[in-house]
């Protein structure tokens, strides 16, 4: 019987946040920011193992103790130039069945909430193709031109920005990163396949964090909702 695994890309430097440590493992709310995702990830029943992929040359990872995770949680030494080639990578060394679902996940976005998670699983898991957590564009979009004054104000109809997890099966996923591994997401690539993933509505909480004040923003959201996702955390060190 296919099972349900996580896949967390976490081998990116974090450029944009302009810090020395890659921001994954920058703490928030007590813990590095990764171990919020992961602690989602590894409460939720449905999923089976939760692999972590890692820069080979990682060295902070091993400095946190990750046990109360047990076995759940598999680190992968194996990330690559790009998120799509870390994902890639990672889904190879997983060794998963190809009709196992792989739900994908940012470690830059520890504020997944257990809700958003069951519900994802929940839309999707008799689907045929998968699909993703997205919100629906909620600002006014202006297009611009080279100036950079405004062209013209685009409709919104219709507009979704695309969040994670993805959720697909493993053989297919690899197959479509295998075609194209110029994508920003898991979802393009299956699109490139002809496929029409479901958009499952999420909330804007569930943001990556790119720049520094993302992390102040993060760090308020977690600290409110800490009963619910932290109650048996222990302390990093
Ligand atoms: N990621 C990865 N492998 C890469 C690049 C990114 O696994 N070669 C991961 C990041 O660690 C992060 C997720 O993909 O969890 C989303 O990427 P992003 O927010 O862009 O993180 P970074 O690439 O680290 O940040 P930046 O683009 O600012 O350098
Ligand atoms: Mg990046």
């Amino acid at each position: 019987m296919s099972g349900f695994h996580a896949l967390v890309p976490a081998a990116g430097f974090g450029a944009r946040m302009g810090q020395e440590l890659p921001k994954q493992y920058l703490p928030i709310a007590g813990k590095p920011m990764i171990a919020h995702a992961l602690d989602t990830l590894c409460a939720c029943p449905d999923i089976a193992t939760v692999f972590v992929v890692l820069s080979p040359g990682d060295t902070q990872f091993r400095t946190y103790d990750w046990s109360r995770y047990g076995e759940k949680l598999q680190p992968l030494f194996c990330g690559g130039a790009t998120r799509a080639e870390s994902v890639a990578n990672g889904l190879l060394a997983s060794e998963l069945d190809a009709d196992d679902w792989v739900l994908v996940h940012d470690a830059a976005r520890p504020c997944l909430t257990r809700a958003h998670l069951a519900r994802l699983i929940a839309e999707l898991r008799d689907d045929a193709v998968g699909g993703i957590l997205a919100v629906p564009v909620a600002d006014t979009l202006k297009r611009a031109d080279a100036r950079q004054r405004i062209e013209h104000t685009e409709p919104r109809e219709g507009l979704w920005q695309a969040q994670t997890p993805q959720m697909f099966r493993a053989g297919l996923l690899a197959e479509a990163l295998a075609r194209g591994r110029n994508v920003t997401d898991e979802a393009s690539a299956v699109e490139a396949l002809g496929f029409q993933p479901k958009l499952v509505e999420g909330d804007s909480s569930n943001f990556k964090v790119t720049y520094p004040q993302d992390v102040v923003l993060a760090e308020l959201l977690l600290k409110q909702k800490l009963p619910d996702n932290h109650a048996v955390s222990q302390p990093f060190c």
